[in-house]
């Protein structure tokens, strides 16, 4: 490389909402700073979410909504920045939001404007906010870090991997945080898709002619279980509980599907009594879109009157009921998952301030690392929350 053109006194690659957090608060804190992304705008992932209304945030977003081969490492971020300064940031800027769900918050308007208020409070910071900057090379010297961008060269003693993880690799999404962490000798957990639609095989390539019937169910994955809708399509499984389980389940395992989860125990026996004339097709129609209540009866293949049929044999239908297994072949992949679990192990970083331990000055925030929210705004959450922790500490 040739000696830099550019000296700043942190660069940040990435301007996903981690990155663009975290370059405002450090640029508020007086230090310059220099953003780089390769893609032709900022915060694209931002723009798309949501539906184009950003689920920002979550209000009830705490440890316990993330997985990590470390518990605990989030802790200190989501302490010090919590859904509540997101939200008095987004009040700042007269910004109106809604509630929509499970405290899941959006834009009423539009994502966009979540993109403009980190770009503001960045110009506020006067952080300098480069796109469509492919990084050709990064080198690490004498305590600085020089990064070879489009036609520049720029400078720091402070680097920050913010490029998120390889989920939908259209919108510009890659693999680079890995590349980098490697290079610098961060060890990986091994990432996966999250967030993801499930495959079925062929044994149960029935159920894909459901495609488009939804359901309220609980979904289950080892001991974790998620209530929410399910969304059969011609692949395979979605809708938010899938969704939800997918980051849990692991190659090889079954998951459980609850196709009645407010039903008490024993009421397809209480049915029998109710209405011994019934069959287990017409009782499943009145609690389940029709095609479900088809499919399913049809695959119990219980004929006849519940009157003519024992107690055991509709405890033992009422349990398949309550935990229908599911072999899924796989996921929809990266390319239509909307995070990635795994990434850059926390172990080798701070959670209070980001920074690799073993090199000092390196720090990575956001999807790149080793962490993944639920559903529901959480992972924005964590996006601001590491942002800004690495933002007080450049
Ligand atoms: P992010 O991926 O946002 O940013 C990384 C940046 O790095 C990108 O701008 C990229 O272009 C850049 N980059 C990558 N490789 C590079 C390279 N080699 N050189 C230079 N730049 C490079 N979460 C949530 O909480 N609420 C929601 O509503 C949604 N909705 C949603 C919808 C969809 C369709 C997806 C795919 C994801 C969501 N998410 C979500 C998840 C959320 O988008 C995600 O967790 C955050 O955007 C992660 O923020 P980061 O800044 O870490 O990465």
């Amino acid at each position: 490389m040739t000696s830099p053109s550019e000296n700043y006194d942190a660069i940040i690659l990435g301007a996903g909402g981690a990155g663009l957090m975290c370059a405002a608060i450090a640029g508020q804190r007086g230090r310059r700073v220099l953003v780089v992304d390769h893609a032709d705008e900022p915060g694209k992932k931002i723009l798309i979410s949501g539906g184009g209304r950003c689920n920002f945030t979550n209000v009830g977003a705490g440890p316990g909504n993330y997985l990590s081969a470390n518990p605990h490492f989030m802790k200190s971020a989501l302490g010090r920045y919590t859904p509540a300064d997101f939200i008095a940031l987004v009040d700042a800027y007269g910004i109106a939001w809604h509630e929509k769900t499970l405290g899941q918050l959006f834009c009423d308007g539009s994502a966009k404007q979540i993109v403009a208020m980190l770009l503001a409070e960045c110009g506020k910071g006067s952080a300098v906010v480069r796109c469509g900057q492919p990084v050709r090379d990064v080198d690490h010297a004498d305590g600085r870090f020089t990064v070879a961008y489009g036609g520049h060269l720029a400078s720091a003693p402070k680097l920050v991997i913010a490029t998120g993880g390889p989920s939908i690799p259209k919108m510009g999404a890659t693999g680079f945080a890995y590349e980098l962490a490697k290079r610098f000798g961060l060890k990986l957990v091994e990432p996966r898709p999250a967030l993801v639609p499930l495959t079925l095989g062929p044994d149960e390539a029935l159920f894909r002619e459901l495609s488009g019937v939804a359901a309220e169910v609980t979904a289950r994955a080892g001991k974790t279980a998620f209530r929410e809708a399910a969304l059969f399509t011609h692949r395979g499984l979605s809708g938010p509980a899938i969704l939800q389980i997918s980051s849990y389940w692991r190659h090889g395992e079954s998951i459980g599907i609850d196709f009645l989860p407010s039903r008490p125990a024993g009421w397809l026996r209480d049915a029998k009594r109710s209405r011994p004339k019934a069959g287990v097709r017409s009782v499943l129609g009145g609690l389940l879109p029709d095609r479900l209540a088809e499919a399913l009866a049809e695959r119990l293949a219980l004929a006849g009157e519940l009157a003519n049929l024992p107690d055991k044999v509709l405890e033992s239908a009422e349990r398949r009921l309550a935990d229908w297994r599911f072999h899924p072949s796989g996921t929809e992949g990266f390319a239509k998952a909307e995070v990635t679990v795994g990434g850059i192990a926390t172990a080798g970083l701070s959670s209070q301030t980001m920074e690799a331990r073993a090199v000092p000055g390196l720090h990575a925030i956001g999807e790149a690392v080793d962490l993944t929210g639920w559903l529901g705004g959480y992972n924005f959450q964590w996006a601001w929350a590491s942002g800004w922790a690495c933002g007080q500490a450049l």
